[in-house]
């Protein structure tokens, strides 16, 4: 009898289903694609596809139960587009083919090509690749030279998104950075490749500020600037399985330089890679700086650094355009840094270089297992320390000078 009930109402828990589902165009329930075509988008490299892409979007956005975005094989030109939140429904933006941005920096009339605001439960994922064709405008770059250059746009940007991944998507030769996350929470980056020539200028990998329990698992990065730039107010940052070169390392910073920034906490980097990076990881801080501050509680393990210039180093003396001022001291506090098991080689002397600050001394710094090897006609590798405190497990080379 108990028998008899339940298959009853499970047909008839089918039929409302199904019933449901047959008038999906007016309820709104279930899986729908909403493919880029649909809406005028054509893969041939040409064809100026925002309004296309916006449509999609807009579409997907309001659609309740399972939306996706689809964007097929093939070549999409795209200029500069948001897609904004909130939307009524997890949703999924697939590309399986490239997104091609402009040549031309000026016809992107914002600071990232594509932009993801005000989002929650979204996925990027496909497979696809983002091609900025940066090499147009790496030449006219100069902000080597003039601090108040114009900023080019980024490749991709997520902007307050929660509870969202990337996986499997491929960026290639930004303009200037390729990924930005501003004010992100629960955020998982995964498979995701991201390559420009290591001479480009200004193309950092990742860029993260004022955001909280992000991770970076598997990814590859070789870039002409910082593969991983951590900014002012990040927290619980959990990179894994990054390889990362040609490069700047992952670096923390610059810190310091603007009043009123946020505490940088809870960083983990660990079973990485740094192959022929100018640093491997890296805290900096200007020597100058409007307010305190903290950076705290990091571990960095499990590294191999193959010909990094500056495998492990703590600069609170930063000074990209000289003449500075060396006679203001950072106030940016650094403490409970570990470094445990970090091996390889160092093309420069000082492989280990913990240079802090005389206003603020870091404390709680740990040497554990670290095997950092220099050949040169300079001699063996060597430490650097001022204003440290902390100390030592295990075998350290070269020879801490931690106190
Ligand atoms: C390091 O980079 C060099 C040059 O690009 C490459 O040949 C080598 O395979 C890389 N090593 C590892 C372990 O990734």
């Amino acid at each position: 009898m108990a028998s008899t009930i339940c298959c009853f109402s499970l047909i008839l828990f089918i039929a409302v289903v199904a019933s449901s589902v047959s008038t999906a165009s007016t309820a709104s329930v279930g899986r729908k694609i909403f493919d880029v075509r649909s809406y005028g988008a054509r893969g041939d490299g040409k064809t100026d596809n925002t309004i296309a892409f916006s449509k999609a979007w807009k579409e997907a956005c309001a659609w309740r139960g399972n939306p996706r975005v689809y964007v097929p094989f093939g070549t999409f030109y795209l200029g500069g587009v948001t897609f904004t939140g909130p939307c009524k429904s997890r949703i999924s933006f697939i590309i399986k083919g490239t997104l091609l941005a402009p040549k031309n920096a000026n016809l992107i009339k914002q600071d990232t090509w594509i932009i993801f605001k005000y989002v929650d439960y979204l996925t990027v994922s496909g497979g696809g690749i983002l091609d900025g064709q940066g090499s147009y405008s790496w030449p006219r770059n100069d902000c080597r030279r003039n601090p108040n250059c114009r900023a080019l746009p980024m490749n991709i940007g997520f902007l307050f998104v929660r509870f969202s991944r990337i996986s499997r998507i491929k960026s290639i030769n930004s303009k200037m950075g390729h990924i930005n996350f501003f004010a992100v929470q629960y955020f998982d980056i995964t498979s995701v490749s991201i390559r420009a020539p290591g001479d480009s200028p200004n193309t950092d990998g990742i860029k993260i500020g004022e955001s909280s329990h992000m991770r970076i698992h598997n990814v590859k990065i070789g870039t002409g600037d910082d593969c991983i730039a951590i900014l002012s107010g990040t927290s619980n940052l959990d990179i894994d399985r990054v390889n990362c070169g040609p490069g700047h390392g992952i670096s923390v910073g610059s810190l310091g330089r603007w009043k009123d920034e946020k505490t940088v906490q809870g960083l983990t980097v660990r079973n990485s890679i740094f192959n022929g990076t100018t640093n491997g990881v890296r805290i900096k801080t200007w020597a100058s700086s409007p307010s305190r501050n903290l950076v705290s509680n990091f571990l960095y393990k499990n590294l191999q650094m193959i010909n990094v210039q500056n495998p492990i180093i703590i600069d609170q003396q930063y000074c990209p355009n000289p003449p500075c001022n060396h006679k203001t001291h950072s106030q940016v506090q650094i403490q409970n840094v570990k470094f445990n098991n970090i091996w390889g080689t160092s093309m420069t002397k000082v492989a280990v270089k913990l240079q802090c600050s005389r206003n603020a001394p870091c404390k709680g710094v740990e040497l554990a297992d670290v095997n950092l090897l220099h050949h040169g006609y300079d001699g063996p590798a060597i430490s650097y320390c001022e204003n440290v405190a902390g100390w030592t497990r295990g075998k350290i080379y070269p020879p801490s000078c931690i106190r």
